[in-house]
C-alpha cells in the first residue's frame, strides 16, 4: 500500500514590501519567512520558505531530517534554486511581471525509514515561458543516505539495455508520448543512471523527465511509471530489502514439485541419470527422444532459455514423454563471473518462458560449465532447484565421435552416476542407442536425476555429482 501525502501550498500576496515605498534592490532574503512544522513521518521535518517582494514571490517547501548530510543535501538543491530564481527576478525588466517560484513537495513512503521525496518546480521570470521541473530525492533517514538508481539496479550494459528495452516498449504504448519523444535525447539519458529522476515503490520503478529533456516543450514533464511486475528481475536483493519484499521466486510450489512420476525402485537395481546439456535442438533433440522411448529410458534435459522458445513443441514432448526438465539458464553465461542480478535474471527469465510454454518450473539446474559459487546456490535454493553436476562426461563436444561418446561413458558409468551429454551434436544421438543397449545388459535402469536423487535419498538443493555406489 502506497500512502502519499501532498502539501498543497496557498499563498497570498501581502504587499508587505510595497509598503515600503520606492525601493532599492535591497535585501529581499530579509523578507523570507521560515516556518517548521512536523510532517506525520517521524524524523522528517517539514520547512516552508515564502517571501514576497515586489520584483518576486516564492514559496518553497523543503524537508529537514536529523541527519546533517541528508538535510544539506536536500538544502543545497533547494538554496541553489532559490538563489538563481532571485537573480534573474531581480534582472527581470519586464515591470510588470512579478516572478513567481513555486517548489511543492511530495512525500511518498517506502518503509519505515525511507522515503521518496518528488520535488515539483514551477518557476515564471518576465514573460519568458514558465518552467516546470521534477527533483527527485530517495532517502533513507536512518541511515541518512540518499539512495542511487545503481544502488538497486546494478548499472551493468546489460540492466541498461533491458531497462531501456522496457522504457522504449512503454513508450512505444502511448501514441501521444511516442510522437512527443526524441529517441536520441531520451537513449542519452539512459546512458547514465545519475542522469535520471527516479522514484520506487513496491508496485512500479516511476522515471521522470524535465521539460525539453527528451522531449518537445509542449509535452511538458514526463512521468513514466514501469510496473515493478515489468523490472523485478533487474531489481537487486538491497532493493528487495528496501522495498521490504521477500525475494521469492515467481515458482509456486505445487508448480515446482511436479516431477515426472517414477516407478517403484527395485532395492537391487542399478540406476543412472542421463542428462542433456545445451538444447533443445530441432533434430538431435527429436532423435533422443525416439532412443529414450525405444529403451524405456527417462532422461533429464538441461534446457538453455533462449533456445525453448523456438522450440516450443520438442519442450512439450520432452514433458509429456516423462521427461525431467531442468533450467541451464538463458544465455549459458559463466555465473561465476557475473553479479547477483544477473545470476537471478538468468534463473528467472528461462523459468518463466518454461512456465509459460509447460505450464510448469524447472526442477533443477545445471551451471553452465559447472561453474557456481555461493550466490548461484542461494537463488538455486530460492527456487528450489538443486545444483546438478555430473560424474561421468561423455566428451561428446570433444570428440564429436560416437565410438569415442559409448567408450566414455561405458567405462566411466557406475551405479548412480550422472551422465552428461549434450542433445545439440548428432554423434551424441548417434551413440545413444549403441550406450544405452550396453548399460541396459549391464543391469542399468534410466531414470530422471530427481529420481535418481531420491533414490539415492539425497533430494536436497544440492550441489550433486552422482558419485554414489551400491
Ligand atoms: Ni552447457
Amino acid at each position: 500500500m502506497i500512502f502519499i501525502f501532498t502539501m498543497f501550498y496557498i499563498f497570498t500576496v501581502t504587499g508587505v514590501e510595497s509598503e515600503m515605498g520606492v525601493e532599492t534592490a535591497e535585501p529581499v532574503e530579509t523578507s523570507e519567512q521560515v516556518e517548521m512544522t512536523e510532517s506525520k513521518y517521524p524524523g522528517l521535518h517539514l520547512e516552508t520558505l515564502t517571501a514576497s517582494t515586489e520584483k518576486y514571490i516564492y514559496a518553497i517547501h523543503s524537508i529537514k531530517t536529523d541527519h546533517p548530510n541528508l538535510t544539506d543535501a536536500i538544502q543545497s538543491w533547494i538554496d541553489g534554486n532559490k538563489k538563481q530564481f532571485i537573480n534573474e527576478a531581480k534582472e527581470n525588466t519586464v515591470l510588470d511581471l512579478t516572478a513567481t517560484l513555486h517548489i511543492d513537495l511530495e512525500t511518498t513512503p517506502i518503509s519505515d525509514s525511507a522515503y521518496n521525496l518528488i520535488f515539483s518546480k514551477h518557476e515564471k521570470i518576465g514573460d519568458a515561458n514558465g518552467i516546470n521541473e521534477k527533483k527527485l530525492f530517495t532517502i533513507n533517514i536512518e541511515e541518512g543516505k540518499i539512495y542511487k538508481l545503481a544502488d538497486f539496479i546494478e548499472e551493468t550494459d546489460e540492466n541498461k539495455a533491458d531497462l531501456t528495452q522496457i522504457i522504449l516498449e512503454k513508450i512505444a504504448a502511448d501514441e501521444a508520448l511516442n510522437a512527443e519523444i526524441i529517441e536520441t535525447e531520451l537513449l542519452a539519458t539512459l546512458a547514465d543512471f545519475d542522469n535520471l529522476e527516479w522514484a520506487i515503490t513496491d508496485e512500479a520503478l516511476i522515471f521522470y523527465w524535465n521539460e525539453y529533456e527528451i522531449a518537445a516543450g509542449s509535452a511538458g514533464v514526463i512521468r513514466l511509471e514501469l510496473p515493478f511486475d515489468d523490472i523485478k528481475h533487474l531489481i537487486n536483493e538491497k532493493g528487495y530489502e528496501l522495498l521490504q519484499l521477500e525475494f521469492v521466486p515467481n515458482a509456486d510450489d505445487t508448480d515446482v514439485i511436479a516431477r515426472p512420476e517414477r516407478e517403484p525402485f527395485d532395492p537391487d537395481g542399478k540406476y543412472v541419470a542421463l542428462t542433456f546439456d545445451d538444447g533443445p535442438h530441432q533434430t538431435v533433440t527429436a532423435l533422443i527422444l525416439d532412443t529414450l522411448n525405444d529403451f524405456d529410458a527417462k532422461g533429464t534435459f538441461f534446457m538453455l532459455g533462449n533456445q525453448i522458445d523456438y522450440y516450443p513443441s520438442l519442450v512439450q514432448r520432452v514433458a509429456e514423454e516423462g521427461h525431467e526438465i531442468g533450467s541451464h539458464t538463458e544465455t549459458h553465461p559463466d555465473l561465476s563471473k557475473v553479479d547477483g542480478a544477473r545470476i537471478k535474471k538468468e534463473f528467472e527469465a528461462t523459468n518463466e518462458r518454461m512456465h509459460k510454454i509447460i505450464g510448469r518450473y524447472p526442477t533443477v539446474f545445471r551451471p553452465p560449465y559447472g561453474a557456481y559459487n555461493e550466490e548461484v546456490m542461494t537463488y538455486a535454493t530460492n527456487y528450489k532447484q538443486p545444483v546438478i553436476m555430473w560424474s561421468v562426461d561423455s566428451l561428446d563436444w570433444k570428440t564429436r565421435n560416437a565410438a569415442e561418446i559409448y567408450t566414455e561413458i561405458v567405462n566411466g558409468t557406475t551405479n548412480g552416476s550422472i551422465i552428461l551429454m549434450h542433445d545439440i551434436h548428432e554423434e551424441t544421438a548417434e551413440a545413444l542407442p549403441i550406450v544405452l543397449n550396453k548399460l541396459k545388459n549391464e543391469g542399468y535402469s534410466f531414470v530422471t536425476v530427481s529420481q535418481l536423487l531420491e533414490w539415492r535419498e539425497t533430494p536436497e538443493i544440492g550441489p550433486h555429482f552422482g558419485t554414489y555406489k551400491k
